[in-house]
């Protein structure tokens, strides 16, 4: 089961306009939720004190609502809250992630979810982006785009077709025709690879260091950019990389530099190797990350830097959960 928040406000109290504004909000959820009918439970409605002409129930019933139980409160009056205006929970059951609506001059009460907020959170490898990024994506209710994922496959690409990541020239003609899309089932990133799904193969070891090399080239940044920039106009998200604050999206209202020693980085990836069944030698896996930092960090294009207005987390000490607790506090206070 599922609750879907939703608002909405009417410009004066009459019962048409109520009605009118009842109906939108509804359809909205409906449709931006793919709900059918039948799998809502109950709708709970509630009104500010300035509304009198009409019950948000019978508009939803009038609506065409007719077969959920429906209810209607009256909100108290409270200092400076926002006028004339009808909220609602609609509990249905699906397993889809929830798209709450806001309308109208409700839209100022979920501002981060209303507008197209882009959140960039770049750092070096194994500094937690990814486990940062999901769940917060999870909890905003926004994209996640994994940029590195985008360098993975291209630097697979190259290994399928035999050409070295460092070969400008015949790296670029590949370029010409890859096809790269990025999709998303149930809210988790898949990575498309010339029509094949790709997401597992581009997690393999050997790639990563390929998928540094292969970013270094203007051919290969160019392409993976504009698609990135694509992305992130048309929806909120927050995207992990390497220069998202600094090349992709400069003017990203939220950006975070999320940083670890290359020790603790390193030994993070060990305990994911083993927990893969994988038994890498923390030295080697240490050995890696710094050179993989030095080529990200010492490329000429977009190198890994921090955005003079991004905020730096260093989770060498932080949990998972704190890490996310603060940039989530830092959201809030901004939005
Ligand atoms: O985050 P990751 O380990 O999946 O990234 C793989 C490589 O891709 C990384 O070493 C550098 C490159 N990359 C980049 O240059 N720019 C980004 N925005 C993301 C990744």
């Amino acid at each position: 089961m599922i609750a879907l928040r939703g608002a909405t406000t009417v410009d004066c109290d009459c019962a048409e306009q109520i009605k009118e504004r009842v109906k939108e909000l509804l359809c909205e959820i409906k449709a931006k939720n793919r709900l059918d009918e039948n799998k809502i439970i109950c709708m709970i409605f509630s009104g500010t004190s300035d509304i009198h002409s009409y019950y948000p129930a019978k508009a939803a019933r009038e609506a065409g609502f007719y077969s959920c139980p429906l209810f209607s409160a009256l909100e108290p009056e409270i200092d400076g809250s926002l006028k004339l205006c009808i909220r609602v929970m609609v509990l249905a059951e699906t397993s889809a992630p929830a798209e709450h609506v806001y309308l109208h001059n409700a839209a100022a009460l979920r501002k981060d979810i209303t507008q197209i907020i882009n959140i960039a959170l770049d750092g070096p490898a194994g500094s937690g982006k990814s486990t940062v990024s999901k769940i917060l994506g999870k909890k905003l209710n926004i994209l996640c785009l994994d940029t590195g994922a985008m360098y993975r496959a291209c630097a697979l690409k190259c290994l399928n077709e035999g050409v070295p990541a460092n070969d400008e020239a015949a790296v670029a003609k590949i370029m010409e025709d890859i096809s790269l899309e990025v999709k998303y089932a149930d809210g988790v990133q898949r990575t498309f690879l010339d029509g094949k799904d790709v997401s597992e193969d581009i997690r393999k070891p050997e790639i990563s260091m390929l998928a540094s090399t292969v970013a270094t080239l203007r051919c290969v940044r160019e392409k993976m950019v504009a698609l990135q920039r694509e992305i992130a106009s048309k929806t909120s998200c927050i995207l992990d990389g390497r220069d998202i604050g600094t090349n992709v999206l400069p003017n990203a209202k939220f950006k975070f530099y999320l940083t670890a020693s290359p020790e603790v980085r390193a030994q993070r990836r060990a305990e994911e190797s083993r927990a893969k069944g994988f038994n890498v030698p923390y030295e080697q896996i240490l050995q890696k990350i710094i050179q993989r930092d030095n080529q990200d960090i010492n490329r000429k294009i977009a190198p890994l830097t921090v955005a003079g207005d991004a905020i730096i987390v260093d989770s060498s000490s932080m949990t998972v959960n704190e890490v996310v607790a603060f940039i989530e506090n830092k959201i809030q206070e901004k939005i």
